[in-house]
């Protein structure tokens, strides 16, 4: 038998049942119709992450793969899943502009994929021909298109994507997301989560 496509989807809206966990759910929906796909979905609020401390530690090391962060929570967990993956969704609401601050805070954890010696100005990233397929989706009370246009609000969700070695990126934003406490996903945007799921593979 095949070995598993494996899917990794990382959540970082504070309420199960919102825009973008529907959203999500559709994009995985579609992706699990295919044979063998293997899914897993991480609400980062659920676990444990610590802020990064800036220690550089792990950006010292040498390699292709990962630098060790010494902070012991639940990252490294997450880290071990994400490396197993085929294909990982970003997934996050624009709170103030950007990601939330529960997304932002796993991104920056996300360092140890980069090395970054003391005395170079700018970290690289380590990926040495990884070819992994990322999504980026986001939600906002703006319209889409502001928010795609905007440089700010997934500019951390792209840098994780370099950072995790994506071969592709599909991106989907959602606009007009914050006129219902209880949010559907508009019918356009079903139809592009779908599409973009049954492009996993
Ligand atoms: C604290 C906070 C800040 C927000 N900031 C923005 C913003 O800067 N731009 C925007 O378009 N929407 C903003 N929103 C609206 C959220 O993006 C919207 O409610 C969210 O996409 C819905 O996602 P969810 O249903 O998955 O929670 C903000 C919402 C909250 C609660």
């Amino acid at each position: 038998m095949d070995r598993p496509y494996r899917i990794t989807a990382i959540i970082g809206t504070y309420r199960k049942g919102g825009m973008i966990d529907k959203a999500t759910r559709e994009v995985l929906r579609a992706a699990e119709a295919r044979r063998n796909a293997k899914i897993s979905r991480i609400y980062l609020i659920e676990r444990k992450i610590e802020f990064c401390t800036n220690c550089r530690r792990c950006t010292q090391e040498t390699g292709e793969n990962r630098g060790e962060c010494i902070i012991e929570d639940d990252m490294n967990a997450i880290l071990d899943e994400i490396d197993r993956s085929d294909a990982v969704i970003l997934a996050s609401p624009v709170n103030f502009g950007t990601v939330t601050a529960v997304m932002k805070r796993f991104v920056e954890r996300l360092i140890c994929h980069a090395r970054w010696p003391w005395g170079a100005n700018a970290p690289k990233p380590r990926n040495g021909g990884k070819d992994r397929h990322v999504v980026i989706l986001m939600s906002s009370a703006a319209p889409s298109f502001l928010t795609r246009l905007s440089g700010c609000a997934a500019g951390p969700l792209k840098d994780a994507a370099k950072l995790m070695g994506a071969g592709g990126i599909d991106m989907m934003f959602i606009g007009l997301a914050a006129g219902k406490k209880h949010p559907s996903l508009p019918e356009r945007a079903k139809r592009k989560a779908r599409r973009i799921g049954r492009n996993l593979s």
